[in-house]
């Protein structure tokens, strides 16, 4: 018998509306989604169809409407946020990696990616190869300076 190994990000019917009554936007209906460990998705759709929303939902910054919504394994919605530390949830479970804006101009590519590293607490010489890692510049110990506010990647 293989080890079932829990996904990472499991939505069960996850809806959210904006709004009531005539200005009610239903932006997700019963989206259910399991993403395993090492798996690589892409949401694709037009604009307003509520990739960004889905995304805010899954990083515990949008309060879905119903239903439920687990991360490694550890419920976080039943109707209503099950933890009171939302903040330290994001900080340890989630990433966003933004390739243009909310990128930290006067930082280079891998220091961007590490801040949350140091709100954790991770000393900086043991976080620095992990970091490197992060950005897919495996083994450089110097990070590869990008040009105040240039994006990252390309
Ligand atoms: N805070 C909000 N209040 C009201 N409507 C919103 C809000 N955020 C998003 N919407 C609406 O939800 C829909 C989906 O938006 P969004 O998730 O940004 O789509 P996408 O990222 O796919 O372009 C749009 O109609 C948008 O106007
Ligand atoms: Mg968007």
């Amino acid at each position: 018998m293989p080890t079932k190994i829990l996904p990472l990000i499991e939505l069960r019917e996850i809806s959210k509306r904006f709004g009531s009554g005539s200005t009610r936007v239903d932006v997700l209906r019963d989206v259910s989604l399991h993403v395993h460990p090492g798996e690589l998705i892409g949401l694709v759709g037009p604009s307003g169809s509520g990739k960004s929303t889905l995304l805010n939902v899954i990083g515990c910054i949008v309060e879905p409407s119903s239903e439920q919504m687990h991360l490694d394994g550890e419920q976080v919605y039943d109707g209503r946020w099950l933890r009171g530390d939302l903040r330290r949830l994001r900080l340890e479970k989630i990433g966003f990696i933004f390739q243009w804006y909310n990128l930290l101009p006067f930082l280079d590519a891998v220091d961007d990616v590490a801040v949350v590293l140091d709100l954790a607490g991770v000393e900086r010489s043991a976080a620095r190869r992990p970091r490197a890692r992060v950005v897919g510049i495996p083994g450089h110990r110097q990070a590869p300076r990008r040009d105040a506010g240039q994006p990252l990647g390309r």
